[in-house]
């Protein structure tokens, strides 16, 4: 019995090309994953409980992240991205597991309370820095955050990896030190970043954690280990920050800018 489970195990891994997470699917069985999934989980700060939480893991990909919040107890898991199940190693790993998380093919901007309810637990890993509207994403996942509720993210981060001009990495601090303290963000145009069409803005942490208070969320702790980094951050009410205030630009007082000012003097 407990071979047979070893060998259909093995046999459904073999069904995917690519993967992306290392899961232990049967006991000693784990999926072949190019990323070091564990090593991750240690880094993002998932709270070891999550009993009777609502979750939602953002561009789940094969699961990893879906599977441990079953794991630690919560009480129902959604797990989205917009590439379906079968494309990655999601089904064959779900099925393996006999996970009960609903997978929905679906695109981070199309997140809304309406239709998904809000969650206790945002998990949102691997994904900011494949988007073209980084903020727009930030948005709607406030929409679909309970009160105080917990998003944890994590991306690629420039401090140690700004790609200069003959495509080297190159740490922020080397151009300048001043560079560090600034919230910066690198736009890769094509394949700027490691030859990967699909990366498009990354930021520094200071960027990172002001994205997140424009957004709505206020970081409680961020890291960063090499190229990669993260947030632990937490829902607030929009409003007492100006978060979001670019989508009222059109109604600001234009007079209160100091260049219009310098402009007006100077005429
Ligand atoms: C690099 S993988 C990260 C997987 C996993 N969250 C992790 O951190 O290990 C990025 C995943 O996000 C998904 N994704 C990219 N853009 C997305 C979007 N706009 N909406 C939903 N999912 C997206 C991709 O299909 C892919 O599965």
């Amino acid at each position: 019995m407990h071979d047979d489970a070893i060998r259909r195990a093995e046999a459904a891994i073999a069904k995917q090309a690519k993967w992306h997470h290392r899961i232990e699917v049967a006991p000693g069985v784990t999926t072949p994953g190019l990323q070091d999934t564990p090593a991750l989980l240690g880094q993002i700060g998932m709270p070891e409980d999550l009993t009777g939480m609502r979750v939602l893991d953002i561009g789940a990909r094969d699961g990893f992240f879906t599977f441990e919040a079953e794991k630690r107890g919560a009480a129902e898991v959604v797990a989205l991205d917009n590439e379906p199940p079968h494309h990655t190693g999601f089904a064959i790993a779900a099925e393996l597991l006999g996970s009960k998380a609903t997978y929905v093919t679906e695109n981070v901007y199309a997140l809304d309370q309406e239709r998904f309810g809000r969650f206790d637990l945002v998990l949102f890993l691997g994904v900011i820095y494949h988007l073209r509207h980084p903020l727009l994403a930030l948005d709607r996942i406030h929409d679909v955050t309970a009160d105080e509720g917990l998003m944890l993210i994590e991306t690629h981060m420039i401090d140690e990896g700004l790609v200069d001009g003959e495509g080297n990495w190159r740490a922020l601090r080397d151009f300048s030190p001043d560079l560090e303290k600034l919230p910066l963000a690198q736009y890769y145009p094509g394949d700027m970043l490691g030859s990967d069409p699909t990366s498009q803005w990354a930021p520094n942490r200071v960027a990172l954690e002001g994205w997140l208070r424009g957004s709505g969320f206020e970081p409680i702790s961020s890291w960063q280990v090499a190229f990669r980094g993260g947030a632990i951050s937490r829902r607030m009410p929009l409003g007492a920050n100006g978060e979001r205030a670019v989508d009222e630009a059109a109604s600001w007082d234009m007079t209160t800018w100091t260049v219009e000012k310098s402009t007006a003097i100077g005429r």
